[in-house]
C-alpha cells in the first residue's frame, strides 16, 4: 500500500515538475535562496519510510509510532547533496539552509486544503548518540508552510513561510560519532507559534525533550520526517 503512495507521489511530483506553465500545481516552498533548484524525486530505497525511521530508532527516540502521509525532499544546493532516509551528507555540505519541498505520499490528500505546515531540523544525538547530554538540539523551525492544491489558491496562500528558529548548520563535535539530524514535518494551526525558549532540550530542560513536546504542546501532528546522519571529520 506504501508502494502505491510512493508511486503516487512521483506521479504528482513528476506533473509538478512539467507543468511549469500552472505554478499552483508546483508544491516546492523555495525560500529567497539564488541556487535553489526543483528537486528530483529520488525512492532507491526499498524499504518504506516508516521502516526506515524505525530501524533506525528516529521513530522511538524522536517521534511516535505514525504512518508518514508526506515525504520531505530536503537538497544542500551548493553540493547538490540529498536528504535521502538516512545518507551519509558531509558536515561542509549544510552549512547553509537546504531547498525543500514536501508532497502528498496518498492519493487523497488527509488534511485540509487550508492546514499549514511547520517543519523542523533536531539533532537527538548531541552531544553524542551514546551520551544525548543536550538532545535534542533545535537546529531550525520554519512555520506557515503551505503546499499548493489543484484549483483556486487557499487563503493561507500567501502567507510567507516564518522562520521562529533560524538556521543552525550541523556541526557535530570531534570524536562523538555519527549524529542523525531529522527533519520533522507537522500540521496543524501555525500562525501563532511560538520559538521554544533554548536550542538544547528545546527549552525543556530534560535529555531527549523535544520536537514530541513542542508538537504536543502547540497541537501540531507528525505527518513526515526525512533525516541524514553527519558527523565530524575527527573521529
Ligand atoms: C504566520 O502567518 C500569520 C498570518 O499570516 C502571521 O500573522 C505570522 O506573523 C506569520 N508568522 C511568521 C513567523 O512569519
Amino acid at each position: 500500500m506504501l508502494a502505491t503512495g510512493l508511486a503516487y507521489g512521483c506521479l504528482l511530483l513528476a506533473t509538478a515538475i512539467t507543468s511549469t506553465a500552472s505554478p499552483v500545481h508546483r508544491d516546492q516552498q523555495i525560500l529567497d535562496f539564488p541556487d535553489a533548484t526543483i528537486i528530483e524525486p529520488d525512492f532507491s530505497q526499498t524499504s518504506s519510510i516508516r521502516d526506515t525511521l524505525i530501524a533506525n530508532e528516529v521513530i522511538g527516540d524522536v517521534l511516535d509510532d505514525f504512518e508518514p502521509s508526506y515525504y520531505i525532499e530536503v537538497n544542500y544546493p551548493s553540493t547538490h547533496d540529498k536528504v535521502v532516509l538516512g545518507n551519509d551528507i558531509p558536515v561542509d555540505a549544510v552549512s547553509k539552509r537546504p531547498v525543500f519541498n514536501f508532497f502528498s505520499l496518498k492519493p487523497h490528500s488527509v488534511e485540509a486544503k487550508s492546514s499549514t505546515f511547520t517543519l523542523v531540523l533536531t539533532d537527538p544525538d548531541a552531544k553524542s548518540r551514546d551520551k544525548p547530554k543536550w538532545s535534542e538540539m533545535c537546529h531550525w523551525i520554519l512555520t506557515n508552510l503551505t503546499t499548493p492544491t489543484p484549483g483556486p489558491p487557499p487563503e493561507t496562500h500567501n502567507a510567507k513561510p516564518g522562520e521562529i528558529m533560524e538556521y543552525l548548520p550541523p556541526s557535530p563535535p570531534p570524536k562523538t560519532g555519527a549524529h542523525r539530524y531529522v527533519f520533522v514535518l507537522l500540521v496543524g494551526e501555525s500562525s501563532d507559534l511560538k520559538a521554544p525558549k533554548d536550542r538544547k532540550h528545546w527549552g525543556y530542560g530534560k535529555v531527549r525533550h523535544g520536537v514530541r513536546d513542542w508538537a504536543e504542546e502547540n497541537d501540531l501532528r507528525v505527518v513526515g520526517a526525512n533525516f541524514f546522519f553527519a558527523q565530524n571529520e575527527m573521529q
